[in-house]
């Protein structure tokens, strides 16, 4: 496989050929960083959804393996997640992997679940599948998120469903039967599409010992730059429910590009990490997407804490220190004054795969300005980061991109509001050939856009 095709990224997990959308059953076991993921192995365009399987021991360099889920006479195997059985509570056998998913037929969704008792290679799927049907007539019940919560003496498994405009959360012993708690949803923060693929984990505050709980839920549509995005809740689980510390209309994104959907966490992090992925795309365009004979990538791993701002407490993002060991040449400036357009300044730098740490004072800028980087400069193509002065507003602009006409939706500025830091705006920046990853004052505030 050379991966030399046009558009292909180089430091991004893409599948060899075919669709992909969320990732699935993202788990640590023996060593490797298990990556599941929704998969169409026939098509280049959503279909029949079967799990797709890689592993990798430092989250960047990915083997791929085979199909792990198949579609069954249940329907088509859509996103979900995965756990190591430590206890054996299941009875599947030590430290069994399993997973836990949705089975779409038709309009009916359920969650089911299969198991590994060899490192995630071999799978079988329980015979007393489908488990948890809708709790009433609801369509949309899917994307079952599970972990193992401790509670005073008692532990159990505490699994997520997004159902419609909320989250149900239900409770288990042994992965099997399972009982409806509590929901959350239904008015609070973003509701303008269906919800999808929530995440629940606790968190520490600026490194300290106090936390919150973080619940993660991607939003069908009316995300900040358009189509799908993922939003977040800060609060509190008494591991029954969910509760939010913010009012009802307090819209928290995780990401302000268009591209960032479906982020899903990874369970038994070896490290105590809390490290997240998402599917760099979004639905209002991913199936027309000029590529091939792939078409689907995922963003950078990412870190995820909790910093206390002016706004309030806030989750902040950062490339995983993995990526580290793939820098190579280095160029390096400061004290420069960017005066009219300094095209000079960066000549040198030239490349495809590029990391840019970038901090600009923004003390002595007069009140109505923009400055920025041009990534990606051709004779008349461009993407350009920039930050303006008058309203403190961050944005991408990717309507000069290239390849830009396959989706009225493509073509665009995205903004995010930024406040100086320290009387600077800095940028941590990955370009991978056809994707942008943008992370502002320390990850407060991220785009990351195709
Ligand atoms: C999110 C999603 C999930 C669903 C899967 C189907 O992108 O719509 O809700 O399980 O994709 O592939």
């Amino acid at each position: 496989m050379t991966y030399g095709e046009l558009f292909r990224p180089q430091f991004h997990f893409t599948p060899a050929a075919q669709w992909l959308n969320d990732p699935n059953g993202l788990v640590t076991y023996a060593g490797e960083y298990h990556l599941f993921y929704q998969y169409n192995p026939e098509d280049n365009v959503w279909g029949p959804m079967h799990w797709g399987h890689a592993v990798s021991v430092d989250l960047l360099n990915w083997t791929h393996l085979p199909i792990a889920l198949y579609p069954d006479e249940h329907g088509y195997i859509y996103s979900g997640s995965a756990v190591i059985d430590w206890d054996n509570t299941a009875g599947f056998g030590k430290e069994a992997m399993v997973a836990i998913f949705t089975h779409h037929l038709d309009h009916h969704q359920s969650q089911s679940i299969a198991y590994s008792t060899d490192k995630g290679r071999f799978w079988t799927k329980y015979k007393g599948n489908p488990l948890v049907p809708p709790p009433d007539t609801i369509r949309d019940f899917r994307d079952p998120k599970v972990f193992w919560h401790e509670n005073g003496d008692a532990g159990y498994w505490v699994m997520l469903v997004a159902a419609g405009d909320a989250i149900l959360f239900y409770s288990s012993p042994d992965l099997k039967r399972w009982t409806l708690r509590s929901r959350f949803g239904s008015g609070y923060g973003s509701t303008e599409g269906v919800w999808e693929t929530p995440d629940l984990f606790e968190l520490s505050v600026d490194g300290s010992l106090e936390t919150r709980w973080v619940l993660t839920v991607g939003v069908g549509d009316g995300a900040p730059a358009g189509g799908t995005g993922v939003q977040y809740f800060i609060g509190d689980f008494d591991g029954e429910s969910f509760s939010s510390h913010n009012p009802k209309d307090t819209i928290l994104w995780a990401d302000f590009g268009a591209d960032f959907y479906a982020a899903q966490s990874w369970s038994d992090e070896p490290n105590g990490r809390r490290i997240w992925i998402a599917w760099m795309n979004n639905w209002q365009y991913a199936e027309v997407i000029p590529t091939s004979p792939w078409r689907g990538a995922l963003t950078l791993p990412r870190e995820l804490k909790l910093a206390s701002t002016p706004q309030g407490i806030r989750l902040v993002q950062k490339s995983v220190s993995e990526l580290l060991n793939i820098r190579g040449e280095h160029w390096h400036w400061r004290d420069e004054a960017i005066a009219d357009v300094n095209a000079e300044l960066l000549k040198k730098v030239k490349g495809e795969t590029l990391e840019l740490i970038a901090n600009f004072e923004v003390t002595e800028v007069p009140a109505n300005q923009h400055f920025g980087i041009r990534l990606r400069s051709g004779k008349t193509n461009h993407t350009t980061i920039g930050y303006a002065t008058a309203d403190q507003s961050l944005f991408i602009d990717r309507s000069q991109s290239g390849f830009i006409d396959f989706s009225p939706s493509f073509p665009d500025i995205h903004t995010a509001d930024l406040a100086p830091l320290d009387n600077a705006v800095k940028w941590h920046i990955f370009v991978d050939r056809s994707s942008v990853e943008l992370f502002a004052n320390g990850g407060q505030v991220v785009l990351t856009e195709r």
